[in-house]
């Protein structure tokens, strides 16, 4: 889908978005429109119940002598109470609304709002990030596709005054996008497709961006000792990888930033096996490296100021002959060794290498690991907010308010020594499960931090919001590419330029 700035100009065929703020009061441009058509926005909402409340949607099909087919209103809400957020959504909303109703173009009048302090070039940059979100598909496998469902919509025209500066401010949010998507169709492709190696392949395409990509197999992981991650994928036929990204954006010598992403690409859960209902789901269990992918990808493409390293282990949990059994004692590359109580408990594994090596190798100023890692994070979070456990308040303060401002929400749940004590083994260091049922997502967290060697760290637990089943207005239902923005935005707001370190 094409989207471009253009000034006010002649009114265009296809749709016409005009906003309406709250009590039914017209935006200029909506005040312009009344009167060339003598009346009809007026008339239309007197006839209705639209009052311009936040959200609210009013389409006038074909109004007779203007070159529009159709006028929609938008409800805007109190002026006051408008954000970027807000902007997104209409965006979003409702190039999903137009996405295949037949109409082919569809034109914002864009229009600064008195009394409102959202600048008018980020006002229209954001409501195209939303049409650009919004409009995402993935429907590279159907084969058969009914007319009517046939997607229609293919320009979107934003018409502002503030033009260049809109234009502008677009560019790193287009750019952000094109990060979302590529974590979303990493994630929606089925295991067949996507497994280790060919999610490594996947990564080694940001070569292209400038960005370092090695690649290490399961020979160079058992020289260094990583048999933690290689226990997990030990009973797979597909041969296990971690992938190191490297972004050098910033000074030389500066110290990075880094990201780590558990890459189960299927979890069957291993000789603990899951049940089959719902298995199918354990193909987005690579959710968060598919994450961390993405934000490489967004970060070199808009040539970020900060050196970032991206590490994403990568395996297959499966059942066979020569899969791990529960019981198995595993030493990890940390030196500590792991009994594996529980097959399923597996990305805890996968990430006690990648964490290690990472700060080991790298010293950065601080990681941030993704994991869709237990289903106890669903029952205490639902899908609204992602589990936050971090060793440092700083970091954890950051990525909060970096996840309020784009709309990706984390909670902060508790760690403490008590919670730590419960994951000592009677045979190894540490096992990979409790003995309790009860904070199933603090104790992993707790077995994470075992692995972190003092680096200022956050784990987030992204097993309820990877994945959608609703649709919302920049988010449609699937992958969702939870924590690219929230990550790129934690960088730019702090560890970039003059605000670096
Ligand atoms: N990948 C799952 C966690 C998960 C569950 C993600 C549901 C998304 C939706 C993880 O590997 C797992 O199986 N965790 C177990 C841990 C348990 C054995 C301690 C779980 O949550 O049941
Ligand atoms: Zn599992
Ligand atoms: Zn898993």
């Amino acid at each position: 889908m094409k989207i471009a700035f253009h000034d006010h100009g002649p009114l265009p065929s296809g749709a016409v978005v005009v906003g309406v703020l709250a009590q039914k009061q017209l935006l200029p441009s909506a005040q312009k429109l009344d009167r060339t058509t003598r009346g009809v926005i007026t008339r239309a909402i007197s006839a209705s119940r639209f009052s311009g409340a936040k959200g609210q949607c009013l389409e006038i099909l074909a109004p007779a002598h203007i070159s529009a087919s159709r006028l929609i209103l938008y409800g805007l809400g109190k002026a006051a109470n408008l954000d970027l957020l807000g902007f997104e959504a209409l965006g979003g909303d409702l190039v999903r609304r137009l996405a295949s109703s037949g109409e082919t173009e569809v034109t914002f009048l864009c229009d600064a709002v008195p009394g409102s302090k959202v600048p008018l070039a980020d006002m229209a940059a954001h409501l195209a990030l939303g049409a650009r979100l919004g409009g995402y598909r993935f429907d590279k496998y159907h084969t058969k596709v009914k007319p009517e469902a046939k997607p229609s919509l293919r320009s979107v025209a934003v018409q502002v005054a503030e033009t260049a500066a809109a234009r502008q401010a677009f560019r790193p949010l287009e750019q952000l996008a094109e990060g979302v998507f590529f974590t979303r169709d990493l994630v929606t492709e089925p295991a067949n497709v996507i497994y280790p190696e060919s999610l490594a392949k996947e990564c080694r395409k940001l070569a292209q961006l400038g960005v370092k990509v090695e690649v290490l197999g399961e020979a160079q992981m058992r020289k260094l000792g990583m048999n933690a991650l290689l226990g997990v994928g030990q009973g797979s036929a597909r041969e296990s990888q971690l992938v190191v990204m490297h972004w050098q954006g910033g000074k030389k010598n500066a110290a990075p930033v880094a990201f780590v992403g558990k890459g189960v690409c299927f979890d069957t859960g291993g000789i603990s096996l899951k049940p089959s209902q719902g298995m199918e789901e354990m193909k987005w269990d690579m959710g968060g490296a598919g994450t961390v992918i993405g934000l490489l990808r967004a970060l070199a493409k808009r040539k970020a100021k900060v050196n970032a390293i991206g590490v994403v282990g990568l395996v297959e949990n499966m059942p066979s002959g020569t899969a791990q059994r529960p019981g198995d004692v595993v030493s990890s590359l940390s030196g500590q060794t792991i009994e594996v109580l529980n097959t399923d408990a597996e990305g805890r594994l996968v990430l006690a290498d990648a964490l290690w090596y990472t700060q080991d190798r790298f010293k950065p100023q601080f990681m941030v690991d993704l994991a869709t890692l237990t289903g106890a994070i669903i029952i205490s979070l639902g899908r609204e907010y992602a589990g936050l456990f971090s060793n440092d308040d700083k970091l954890a303060e950051r990525l909060a308010a970096a996840g309020t401002a784009e709309g990706e929400l984390v909670w902060r749940l508790p760690m403490s020594d008590s919670y730590d004590k419960l994951m000592d083994s009677q045979i190894a260091d540490i096992q990979n499960i409790s003995n309790d049922r009860g904070a199933g997502s603090i104790t992993a967290a707790q077995f994470l931090k075992r692995f972190v060697n003092d680096c200022p760290w956050a784990h987030l637990d992204i097993a309820g919001t990877a994945w959608s089943k609703k649709d919302k207005a920049t988010v449609p239902k699937g992958a969702t590419g939870f924590g690219v923005r929230l990550l790129n935005r934690l960088v730019a707001d702090y560890y970039e330029g003059k605000n670096g370190g």
